[in-house]
């Protein structure tokens, strides 16, 4: 079912609440900005509430300050760059509720934008707070969130906040529900999805809830090492999740049974140890060395799964196929997202997190139909969960 948009609220000269997340990374020890594509991500909403003539009051958490003020968690650095994307001063204050931030809100004119302060610094926005909800809500006259990123947290200012304004779902919570719901209700098949990432524990939900739905499914990444644990094959020193082999065999009897192609790594790149500059070769699956680590599929492998990615029709990708932080590692990771970048005729959606790290540092996020801009969100969406901050959006009523 389709959510209500905020292009179906009436939001002319009313004081629109705008959850966002604004959950940016920083340089080390420093108050600049490393990666701004989830400041990027939600102009498109900014900009057409601006021309619909809402004053717009913006709120975001940033990063874990567990409910108290810490200093290097404030929002001022995101104000002033937010302010420069969208080429006029934004309002920001320190706080997110009282009379303070109630003037500010009452004194914005048509247009114009104020900023609250980090809501998890108020222990009430990680408790649901009713009243926390009913505060910020006291502040506007509709909510949107296009904060899909944080949507699978129940959280006052996703979820509570709901019961006390209409509610409505931004242009960038609209572009992630459609491109990812697709993917999983309605794809132009074959639809291929290729799941990688360390730990096969992470991903057994969205394992599951894939292997009913999807034609293939490729597994990279250090999680490829417990399914061939599941095979029987040795897997030298790299991480076996004793506990996942029954799950990792269960995914191969259920791929098996739901005429699914499951495709394997038929080659990695072993590591003498977990180093970044560890001395590496590339060996058949069936030869690790007893006491190496995988850190990365091999380049016949990457053929293989190039091959059966270019037969589907709708890619997901979720977990990178390696370290792919370390240089000496990134191949199956980049080849995997060149691949991706280069298939004209099929829906590529890439799921957020490191997945989208990998692919924004590649240069080839605009070369993508979407990547998603929550981590944990799109995961908890692709286990086929409803999430917090979605259910409780009104659907359209056509
Ligand atoms: C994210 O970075 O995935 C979101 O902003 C949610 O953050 P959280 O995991 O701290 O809730």
């Amino acid at each position: 079912m389709k959510k209500k948009t905020v292009r179906d609220a009436d939001v002319a000269g009313k004081r629109v609440l705008l959850r966002v997340d604004l959950n940016v990374p920083f340089l080390p020890n420093t108050s600049t900005i490393a990666d701004e594509t989830r400041i990027h991500a939600v102009l498109p909403t900014i900009r057409y509430l601006k021309k619909q003539k809402a004053s717009l009051i913006i709120c975001s958490h940033l990063g874990r300050p567990n409910g108290k003020v810490v200093k290097d968690m404030r929002l001022a650095p995101v104000a002033y760059r937010l302010g420069a994307l969208v080429g006029e001063p934004i309002v920001h204050v320190r706080e997110c509720i009282g009379p303070v931030v109630q003037q500010a809100a009452r004194e914005l004119e048509p247009g114009q934008m104020l900023l609250l302060e980090n809501l998890r610094f108020y222990p009430e926005e990680e408790k649901n707070d009713l009243e926390f909800a009913k505060a910020l809500a006291s502040l506007a006259d509709i909510y949107v969130n296009d904060a899909f990123g944080a949507s699978h947290r129940a959280h006052a200012s996703i979820n509570a906040i709901t019961r006390y304004l209409p509610a409505y779902a931004g242009l960038q919570m609209e572009k992630e529900l459609k491109m990812l719901g697709t993917a999983l209700e309605n794809p132009a098949r074959p639809l291929g999805a290729i799941m990688g990432g360390a730990k096969i524990s992470d991903k057994i939900a969205v394992l599951r809830n894939l292997i009913k739905r999807v034609d293939r499914l490729f597994i990279g990444g250090g999680m490829a090492a417990t399914f061939f644990k599941a095979q029987g094959l040795q897997v030298g020193a790299s991480l076996v999740e004793e506990e996942s082999i029954g799950v990792a065999q269960d995914i191969l009897k259920k791929a098996q049974g739901n005429g699914v192609k499951l495709l394997l790594p038929t080659d990695v790149v072993v590591g003498d140890t977990f180093a970044a500059n560890t001395p590496h070769q590339v060996v058949d699956v069936a030869r690790i060395p007893s006491r190496a680590t995988i850190l990365d599929i091999g380049p016949k492998t990457v053929d293989y799964f190039a091959d059966g990615m270019r037969q589907c029709r709708t890619l997901v990708w979720n977990g990178p196929m390696g370290v792919f932080e370390w240089d000496a590692f990134a191949q199956g990771t980049r080849a995997i997202a060149e691949t991706m970048a280069d298939m004209n005729n099929a829906i590529t959606v890439v799921g957020g997190g490191s997945t989208a790290e990998a692919v924004e540092e590649l240069g080839l996020t605009n070369a993508m139909n979407h990547v998603s801009m929550g981590g944990g969100a799109s995961l908890e969406f692709l286990e086929g969960r409803d999430l917090p901050g979605i259910s409780t959006l009104p659907d359209k009523e056509d």
